[in-house]
């Protein structure tokens, strides 16, 4: 009999993602280098010429050093903690990977509060554990919030992990997170839940992809508070992309605490795998233990350490990159876009039918993030790029619209909860859930073992 994998891994799909998939583009005739990639959220400046040329001038014939002693001690300088704080892994996603193998038992939960990144459920699925997921939404009180309108008319039903569309500006400015009021509801929500199941486990994206809601410290350290025994990894993948970002570090003594940063964003390098964890040494421990040897390059570690020599690129690409969202946003909605609010230079767009349009830009080398994979398929995210690029995407846009290969009226855009977008008001008045219809059946690939619905008010 031919061996057979762990029943854990049965049925278990992969994580779809953003970003180039080759084969689709070799099949239309494009090269990678050669579509304008909104669908990725990098640093809209690329990667700074001095990364690139430490990357390629680093040793490649020797093996790199295992620990990356010294750039964990440069991480450990940037963040104002000691070495034995850091973690260098491949990718951020390593050290997501790498959280549920050190710390699930097969069959114990970890809890993924939803829409949010898909590899969260994958890592807790192929440690073998038990997923349980959280919707998070603005229900009620997102029907408060249309009451008073909102600039563009309609006001989104979807406002995950509550933040206030009511905060949306239209003038530039953009909801900077979720309201102190909703952070009790959510806080005592999502720690209800993690407490009922015996979580060990519990993921928190911050900014949230694809939302770009973005957790006050306060809701994070009472979190933190009531789950003494669940370890939080508090994703911080974009948060450099976050105006006015509170400091982590303030939390990271908490024996509960992982933070889990990325290079690939704020540098735009997501070709060479670098990211990194913080934490208590002893909540590292068990990550550098599971962790292989050799898992981050040389060029990676030389690359980073070259990165950190230049956070006037970060900067520079959030102040290009905020002020480009606004941008855009404004343009989306003069198309007749109903947009979303958010706290990260990404942004959801409600275009009716998601895979269409991301199939017909894509034919015209422009490619956005299908949200089908979060349970989302009426919405598009959008990384702004340099104002060129967004110009291109626009006209683009208005090809397709004008060409009819995709249908899209000005106020009939279907939502998220299959109103439509001028309804929107009256519909959330009427619900007593929005996100029942919002995440109805045939959510996602199918693969949660346990679901919960909550709207937080
Ligand atoms: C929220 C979030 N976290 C982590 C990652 C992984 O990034 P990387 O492994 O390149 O650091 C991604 C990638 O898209 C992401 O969206």
């Amino acid at each position: 009999m031919a061996p057979r994998p762990r029943r854990a891994l049965h049925g278990v799909a992969r994580c779809p993602h953003g970003g180039p998939d080759h084969a689709e583009l070799a099949a239309l005739g494009h090269r990678p280098g050669d579509v304008l990639d909104f669908s990725v959220n990098s640093n809209p400046l690329g990667c700074h010429p001095a990364v690139r040329q430490a990357a390629a001038a680093a040793a490649v014939e020797r093996y790199a050093d295992s620990a990356a002693t010294v750039l964990a001690r440069a991480l450990a300088e940037a963040h104002g903690c000691r070495p034995e704080q850091v973690l260098v892994t491949a990718g951020s996603l390593e050290a997501l990977r790498l959280a549920a193998q050190a710390y699930l038992e097969p069959g114990e939960v970890g809890v993924v509060a939803e829409p949010t990144f898909g590899e969260y459920a994958l890592a807790i699925q192929l440690a073998g554990g038990l997923v349980e997921r959280l919707w998070l939404g603005a229900g009620g009180a997102a029907a408060g919030h249309a009451d008073s309108g909102s600039p563009e008319g309609a006001t989104p039903p979807l406002a995950g992990f509550g933040v206030s569309p009511k905060k949306e500006m239209g003038s530039g400015q953009q909801a900077s997170g979720a309201t102190a009021d909703n952070a009790g509801a959510l806080t005592d929500e999502v720690a209800a839940l993690a407490r009922e199941r015996g979580a060990k486990l519990l993921y928190l994206c911050q900014p949230n992809n694809p939302t770009g809601t973005y957790l006050p410290q306060a809701t994070v350290a009472r979190l933190l508070d009531a789950l003494p025994d669940t370890l939080v990894v508090l994703d911080e993948a974009y948060v450099a992309f976050v105006a006015d970002a509170w400091p982590s570090e303030a939390l990271l003594g908490r024996s509960n605490l992982l933070v889990v940063r990325s290079l690939t964003k704020d540098h735009a390098l997501a070709g060479l795998r670098i990211g990194y964890a913080l934490g208590a040494p002893d909540v590292l421990a068990p990550l550098r233990l599971a962790q292989p040897a050799w898992s981050v390059g040389a060029p990676a570690q030389a690359a980073a350490l070259a990165a950190l020599d230049h956070p006037e690129h970060v900067a520079a690409g959030r102040a290009l990159a905020l002020a480009e969202r606004s941008f855009l946003q404004r343009e989306l909605r003069a198309l007749g876009f109903t947009v979303w609010p958010s706290a990260a230079h990404f942004f959801l767009v409600d275009v009716g039918d998601a895979g269409t349009l991301r199939a017909a830009l894509l034919r015209r080398g422009v490619q956005v993030r299908d949200c089908t994979s979060f349970g989302l398929p009426a919405l598009v995210r959008i990384a702004p790029r340099t104002r060129p690029e967004n110009e291109r995407l626009l006209a683009a846009l208005r090809d397709v619209l004008a060409s009819g290969d995709h249908r899209h009226v000005r106020g009939s855009g279907t939502s998220p909860c299959g109103t439509s977008a001028g309804d929107a008001k009256g519909s959330l008045e009427g619900a007593s859930s929005p996100l029942a219809t919002l995440f109805g059946a045939g959510w996602g690939n199918g693969d949660s073992h346990s679901q919960r619905r909550c709207v937080i008010g």
